[in-house]
């Protein structure tokens, strides 16, 4: 079979990125503008400063990409139209139906989080039937895959998402955005001391992550007005002990009612090693086999977006020039 080379866009957030995927599996080049550094001063990111910037910089990203890979055919142009912010998913989309116009080869829309998942394909084999943990910065779900695009969703969280609830917290603690790696950083030289409530505790398939949060953000403004000091790294420790906990609970519940024996994790989250280690224990005690993106594919990056964009290559789910961006379409 000829390879297939896919030019793949992602602009969602706050990553400008745009990748070459060769069969959906090898990602051949990769070029990403960050902007975290712009919104780290704001504690957070700003939709209207995102898209300006995505603007400002996707064609310097697509000369900078075309000039490493002088010599490959682009066979098709994927592009992530949903979900995330509305104006900078915008940017990513005209730059693609552009780039499709402009090369006459098909144009591919491809779901966001779809790409969290197919990132594992960047250095995995993956066997269907399997269950699929998505844990990012807007969602914490859990999803069967019977094959390539059947997702059925199991549950999901009911408020805030497990990297929201990361963010915030670190917020409330004075470190930097993102503040997952953060909370992470510091949890390493802390030990879980706090009391926390265990959010969730029944036999559904569903999470709450907003609880937790404001558990931690009333002891931190309680130690606070008492004039105590506030151990960060306890207070980072506790935190993801239970937020972590929550998922490896969940998991274990879907891994045995499903019987299932295949398991990935996808999104930003699943970054984070103290998760990885948990579930990756889990699944050693159920005999079941674990799949983790490469670290590089954890966060926002096209190379997924291009992963993902290949079994719809091959089902031919192309669209038209008139795709728009849509700011929050699942994929179940
Ligand atoms: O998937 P992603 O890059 O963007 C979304 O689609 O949301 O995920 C971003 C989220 C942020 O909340 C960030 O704090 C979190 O992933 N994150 C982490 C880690 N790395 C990124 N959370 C915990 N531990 C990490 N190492
Ligand atoms: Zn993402």
């Amino acid at each position: 079979m000829k390879d297939v080379y896919i030019l793949a866009i992602e602009t969602s957030c706050d990553e400008t990125s745009i990748a070459i995927v060769k069969n959906g599996r090898e990602c051949i080049e990769m070029v990403t503008s960050t902007q975290i550094s712009t919104h780290k001063k704001y504690g957070g990111v700003v939709p209207e400063i995102a898209s300006r910037m995505h603007t400002e910089m996707i064609t310097f990203v697509y000369e900078e990409l075309m000039n490493k890979v002088k010599d490959i055919n682009i066979d098709a142009v994927a592009v992530t139209y949903s979900p995330g912010l509305m104006g900078s998913l915008l940017v990513g989309v005209e730059a693609a139906k552009a780039i499709a116009y402009t090369l006459n080869k098909p144009l591919i829309a491809v779901n966001h989080m779809a790409g969290h998942i197919y990132a594992n394909k960047l250095t995995n084999d993956i066997t269907y039937p399997l269950l699929a943990l998505v844990v990012s910065g807007g969602h914490t779900d859990l999803l069967i895959m019977k094959d390539d695009y059947e997702f059925e969703l199991l549950g999901s969280t009911l408020d805030d998402a497990i990297g929201e609830a990361y963010d915030k917290v670190a917020k409330v603690l004075n470190l930097p955005y993102p503040g997952g790696p953060e909370i992470e950083k510091i949890a390493k030289n802390g030990v879980s001391s706090y009391k926390l409530n265990t959010p969730m505790n029944n036999d559904t398939y569903n999470f709450s992550y907003s609880g937790l949060k404001s558990n931690i953000i009333n002891i931190v403004h309680n130690e606070k007005q008492k004039g105590n000091d506030i151990n960060k790294p306890d207070i980072a420790a506790s935190f993801q002990e239970v937020a972590v906990d929550q998922i490896v609970r969940k998991v274990r519940l879907a891994l045995i009612n499903t019987n299932s024996k295949e398991f990935l994790i996808a999104g930003g989250v699943s970054a984070n090693q103290y998760l990885r280690e948990n579930l990756t224990n889990l699944c050693n005690e159920l005999n079941v086999n674990i799949n983790v993106p490469d670290f590089k594919y954890c966060t926002d990056n096209a190379a997924m977006i291009g992963a993902a964009a290949f079994p719809l290559y091959q089902q031919k789910k192309f669209s038209n020039l008139n795709l728009n961006a849509r700011s929050n379409e699942e994929i179940y």
